[in-house]
């Protein structure tokens, strides 16, 4: 195959890489939370409860961010079920996963574990079955100093200082007709300005996220947008996208072009935030947060049964799952001037990174990208020119078979590829206009032995980043060989 040549400019910058974008997301779905990060009848939990485990797992994936409590989940949750005395918290059933929910995991123990981690919290706040006054009555909960009622609950419950929670969801995937409490556009526009008006009016230090179109596919797309951002004006900060994508035809060179549909959808909103923004003669415009993202394709049965912790969506990742979560990941790299907040969705045994089994935790195959790329995160995403072979996807267009995207950090360029061919190499040169390469960091590679290989109990570190050393620097460029379907991480020292 014909070299492929990564042209780039320091002073092409598209915007500093907002670390928020290496955010997860904690359901109370499946097992997500019960048998997942809490279980404290496993040999594994620690006094709390948490898995001591899947916390030094998750720990490697330096997450940023976390968003709880869902999720459907969220649209028929009432805080209060999770607080207090655990022994006095009443078991609910949940009608989004059709689960029972026994509430001995709540705010507390959420906010807990993610001061714990160094993650920074994100709710989501009941807008299908709740009210904006409860939502309100969630952040004088968790911010508000001890005097006033739900302020005096949390302090009742052992935590004095407030928790000083910045971020906060109106509601999940309200234009989805699934969601509990959906409503059209206009009434959830005046439900989410509602209770961002309350909630800010409790803590005007807060942030706000508003529910976009949760997938291109809805038939409202944009239009949802357009009325919601038009009505809640300068009441959101931000904006959510979701997106689940997968192979669900077989066909791998198409599955691993779909994050050309993932640039369009971060530049469809974008354009929406700008028109609206247009529209009200506004200084201001919410960002983009793609506060779920991921491959889900296979495990689609959401119905737990009447269970608590069913098996729901467990999905097992391969090597073309992950190569496609890295070329998402530099998505948002590539548009880091509008994407701030990204969370992928979920952490642990439904569509996630980690598996568990009892007291056996597997590493799955997207865990890899997804850490190449957050210990690489600090600096400026570059504008690549990438110049070389191509394919035409069957649905998602024209790709190049090496993806690449940059991030220009202090005295260091970090580069990440992926080789999109199944059965060729692929031979990459790295050439800064501006800048000379001086030598190699570290740089690491995850390939395996075809698009279908997995990581399973039996071979657990088939798919694993290894470290690569054969990139060579010289002149001030670097070059280096991809095999077919791999993921390359290259830090690069500058002169
Ligand atoms: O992440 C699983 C589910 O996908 C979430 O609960 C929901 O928001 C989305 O449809």
């Amino acid at each position: 195959m014909e070299a492929t040549r990564v042209a780039l400019d320091s002073r092409f910058a598209i915007g500093a890489v907002d670390p928020r974008i290496f955010g997860g997301f904690l359901e109370h779905l499946g097992r997500v939370v019960y048998g997942g990060v809490f279980d404290p009848d496993s040999r594994r939990a620690d006094a709390g409860g948490l898995r001591t485990d899947v916390r030094e797992a998750l720990g490697r994936l330096d997450m940023t961010v976390m968003r709880y409590p869902g999720g459907n989940f969220a649209s028929g949750y009432h805080w209060t079920d999770g607080v207090g005395r655990r022994e006095a918290r009443p078991v609910m059933r949940d009608l989004a996963w059709q689960s029972i929910e026994p509430n001995a995991f709540g705010t507390d123990e959420f906010l807990a574990l993610c001061g714990k981690m160094g993650w920074q919290p994100m709710l989501t706040v009941n807008l299908g079955t709740g009210s904006p006054e409860e939502a309100r009555s969630w952040v004088e909960y968790t911010n508000l100093p001890v005097g006033t009622r739900w302020a005096d609950l949390r302090a009742e419950g052992g935590r004095i200082e407030p928790w000083g929670v910045k971020l906060w969801c109106l509601g999940n995937e309200m234009d989805g007709p699934w969601q509990l409490g959906h409503v059209p556009a206009a009434e959830y526009a005046v439900r989410a300005q509602q209770a961002a008006k309350l909630m800010k009016d409790c803590d005007p230090s807060i942030e706000t996220v508003v529910c976009g179109s949760c997938t291109p596919d809805i038939p409202t797309y944009l239009d949802w947008d357009r009325q919601v951002l038009e009505y809640i004006g300068d009441g959101a900060d931000y904006v959510s996208l979701h997106r689940y994508v997968g192979n669900r035809d077989g066909d791998t060179p198409d599955y691993l072009a779909v994050p050309n549909s993932v640039d369009r959808q971060i530049e469809d909103m974008d354009a929406a935030c700008r028109f609206v923004q247009g529209r009200r003669r506004s200084p201001r415009r919410p960002y983009l947060c793609f506060d779920e993202w991921n491959v889900w394709y296979r495990e689609l049965a959401g119905d737990g049964r009447g269970q608590r912790a069913p098996h729901l969506l467990e999905e097992h990742y391969n090597l073309e799952d992950a190569v496609v979560v890295a070329g998402i990941l530099a998505s948002f790299v590539r548009h880091a001037d509008v994407v701030r907040i990204a969370n992928l969705a979920q952490v642990v045994n439904a569509i996630a990174p980690i598996l568990t089994d009892g007291d056996r935790m597997l590493i799955q195959s997207i865990f890899h990208p997804f850490a190449m790329f957050s210990k690489r995160r600090a600096g400026v995403s570059l504008r690549v020119a990438v110049d070389g072979p191509s394919y035409r996807g069957r649905t998602n267009g024209e790709a190049a078979v090496v993806d690449a995207s940059a991030i220009l950090g202090p005295g260091v360029l970090h580069v990440f590829l992926a080789n999109r061919s199944d059965s060729q190499a692929a031979a990459v040169s790295i050439e800064p206009a501006d800048l000379r390469l001086s030598g190699l960091a570290s740089a690491e590679i995850l390939t395996g032995p075809g698009a279908k290989s997995e990581n399973t109990w039996a071979e657990p570190d088939l798919l694993a980043a290894r470290p690569l050393a054969d990139v060579r620097v010289r002149e001030g460029a670097a070059r280096l060989e991809l095999p077919p379907l791999s993921v390359a991480a290259a830090s690069l020292r500058l002169a």
